[in-house]
């Protein structure tokens, strides 16, 4: 099989939307093939590398700042990089971009539609953001711009996860043979 060091798969998408999961599997499809990977989730920096970062668009901006960073160095030492971000805005977007390498960045746009990741609701955030407990919501109170050219875009709510995973394990192949 092709060696596919250096590269960033990238998921962006809304609260619940499934980054998570679909990162967990990638994870697993990744290292059952014997790629060595590792997660970078925006709820896991948030608790430690980024712990000083609100959800101000100026905090978004250098959370992606910080991840991009951070996955090309894992791509730099030949790990995939699985990265599941909100990252909400095109120009945060383009930025990682640049910081990691057009040829190496694997966007993925999980979209799974803003009322089926509040009627999941997880962890209760979207109830606490539509009664204005949290500000900055992304998806109700904060603005999240869909990617004009992702390689992937995904629904969760009509893809099984494990579908979702094989096709981008293919896409992932094929992408890499025309670097
Ligand atoms: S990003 O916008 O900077 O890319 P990131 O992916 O790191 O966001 O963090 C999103 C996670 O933080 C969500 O899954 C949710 O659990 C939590 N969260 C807390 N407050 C907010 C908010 N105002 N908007 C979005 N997510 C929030």
């Amino acid at each position: 099989m092709h060696p596919l060091h250096y590269m960033t798969i990238w998921f962006t998408g809304l609260s619940g939307a499934g980054k998570t999961t679909l990162a967990r599997s990638l994870e697993n499809a990744l290292l059952a093939s014997g790629q060595p990977c590792a997660i970078l989730d925006g709820d896991a920096l948030r608790l430690g590398l980024c712990k000083d970062l609100g959800f101000s668009s100026a905090d978004r901006s250098e959370n992606i700042r910080r991840a991009a960073e951070l996955a090309r160095l894992m791509n730099q030492a030949g790990l995939i990089a699985i990265v599941a971000l909100i990252s909400p805005l095109q120009e945060d977007r383009e930025r990682a971009r640049d910081i990691i390498g057009c040829d190496s960045l694997f966007e993925v746009h999980v979209a799974t539609p803003l009322a089926v990741c509040e009627a999941r609701d997880p962890k209760g955030l979207y109830q606490r953001a539509r009664t204005g407990e949290l500000a900055n919501f992304t998806g109700i109170s904060a603005r999240y711009e869909v990617p004009a050219h992702p390689q992937l875009v995904f629904d969760t709510s009509t893809m099984k996860v494990e579908d979702c995973v094989d096709a981008l394990m293919r896409s992932i192949r094929i992408s890499h043979k025309r670097l």
